[in-house]
């Protein structure tokens, strides 16, 4: 038995598909277990970029069994859009298990996300609007449709009526929408979804267990991030999920010891979309520098990204979070034209230094970033495939990360395609 997790350690986009692509290879089943389209995982393959939504990275290769857990919400035309896609580009999908204990998210949640953000003012959080929020609030009000509820006629009927008649009521006498949604015209646009996606729908939980037990390796594939988990992250320019390890377990039916290693994804600097605290954010030629090296535009929405210097603060509270026993550094290499790099090694408030990272926002929107500045490398290190090929000064960086956030290196990737890493530490 052999099952490793890997999740983000900042505010996203660190480049999870990535590492999970890697990692893939040698295991027989890949996971995702919360959030649902907001998240975008590129995966490069020969030069062709792929991206992945609600299919777990693995879904890359042919045989694989890919299961979206009862932690993830699922849009069902956005998944039956990015099945179709993968197949239109020759890629095998029949690996694909979907959790019936999984939940949908409505056009109404759609359409909840963004007049909620609306209506938030300079408030709001900068969501997706992918109704990611919303389908989380009915699943803890306990008046979600479940997949297991949308592949029977009867019982989905009756649960979209209700809700529909509630949310309709809601979305007229807060937000002033005037036109209602149709109960009708939902119900069999949402049939014929379950019927496309029927042959997929098991009991994933059910389904892992076995698998474990047949001692196969299963890699579970975190979206978000530590910094955007409900309960850990900057609350509330949050998700409303838990992208933490710890929720591994919880949104794919599997118990804390069967997990082996946690594997954190750190980006070689710092990115964030939307909107909340960043303390060590740029808003010089050096931020915008990194931005365009990078091309540190969103995803899934195209935003561009907020940038700014690696912050061993938040790698540090990310490893006692998810309990990390390695980093996996990307897009070092983004960073090789610089003359000097720097790294936050602590938070200064009001003359002190903080001793763990700060639940209050006002708190960590006063703080005062130190830095330890080093030498850039001022090299090209794409075509590094050892340790001991990268430069010194990258040497020393990753090094010094490492350090600061007391946390061993395990994966260094110096670009995006799957050849363009560096293994110190094998994970399965
Ligand atoms: P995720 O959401 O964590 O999977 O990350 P995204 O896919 O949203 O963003 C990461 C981006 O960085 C993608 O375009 C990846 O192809 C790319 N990427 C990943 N690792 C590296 C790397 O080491 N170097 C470079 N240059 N790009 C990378
Ligand atoms: P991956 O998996 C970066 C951010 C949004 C917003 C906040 C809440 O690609 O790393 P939501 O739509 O989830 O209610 O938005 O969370 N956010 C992400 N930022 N990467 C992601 O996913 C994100 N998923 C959500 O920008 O600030
Ligand atoms: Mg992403």
């Amino acid at each position: 038995m052999s099952a490793v997790v890997v999740i983000g350690t900042q505010w996203g986009d660190e480049g999870k598909g990535k590492v999970v692509d890697y990692l893939a290879e040698k295991a027989d089943v890949v996971v995702r277990y919360g959030g649902g389209n907001n998240a975008g995982h590129t995966v490069v393959l020969n030069g062709s970029a792929f991206k992945l939504q609600l299919l777990p990275s693995g879904i890359l290769y042919k045989g694989k069994i890919c299961i979206i857990g009862n932690g993830v919400v699922i849009d069902p035309a956005g998944l039956l859009k990015e099945l179709k896609g993968m197949r239109d580009k020759g890629i095998d999908t029949s690996g694909l298990r979907i959790s019936n204990r999984a939940h949908v998210i409505m056009p109404y949640h759609k359409l909840l996300d963004e007049v909620e953000e609306g209506s938030r003012g300079d408030q709001k959080i900068g969501t997706t609007k992918r109704g990611i929020g919303p389908c989380y609030m009915d699943k803890n009000a306990r008046i979600g449709i479940r997949v297991v509820d949308l592949m029977d006629e009867a019982e989905f009927s009756a649960k979209l009526k209700r809700n529909l008649a509630a949310k309709n009521q809601l979305l007229k006498a807060v937000y002033g929408v005037e036109k209602p949604f149709d109960y009708e015209a939902m119900k069999t646009e949402y049939l014929d979804y379950a019927n496309q996606l029927r042959p997929f729908v098991t009991d994933t939980s059910a389904a892992l267990n076995h698998i474990l037990a047949e001692g196969k390796k299963v890699l579970f594939e975190g979206a978000q991030a530590t910094q955007l988990d409900l309960d850990h992250g900057t609350y509330p320019y949050v998700t409303s999920s838990h992208p933490i390890a710890g929720g591994a377990c919880v949104g794919a039916g599997v118990g804390p010891t069967k997990i082996d290693k946690v594997v954190g994804v750190v980006k070689a600097y710092s990115t964030r979309v939307g909107e909340g605290p960043f303390p060590s954010e740029l808003f010089d030629e050096v931020g915008a520098t990194i931005r365009d090296e990078g091309h540190e535009y969103g995803t899934v929405t195209g935003r561009p990204r907020r940038c700014g210097w690696l912050d061993a603060c938040v790698v540090r509270y990310a490893g006692y979070i998810n309990g990390l026993d390695y980093l996996a550094i990307t897009r070092l290499d983004i960073l090789d034209k610089l003359p000097t790099v720097k790294i936050c090694v602590g938070y200064q408030y009001k003359g002190n230094i903080l001793s763990e990272f700060p639940a209050s926002l006002k708190v960590l929107g006063e703080v005062k970033p130190v830095y330890e500045e080093l030498p850039g490398w001022q090299s090209d290190i794409s075509g590094a495939r050892t340790y001991a090929e990268l430069p010194e000064n990258a040497r020393r960086y990753v090094e010094r990360l490492s350090k600061a956030a007391g946390i061993p290196l395990g994966i260094i990737s110096v670009g995006p395609d799957r050849e363009q890493t560096i293994i110190l530490h094998e994970m399965f």
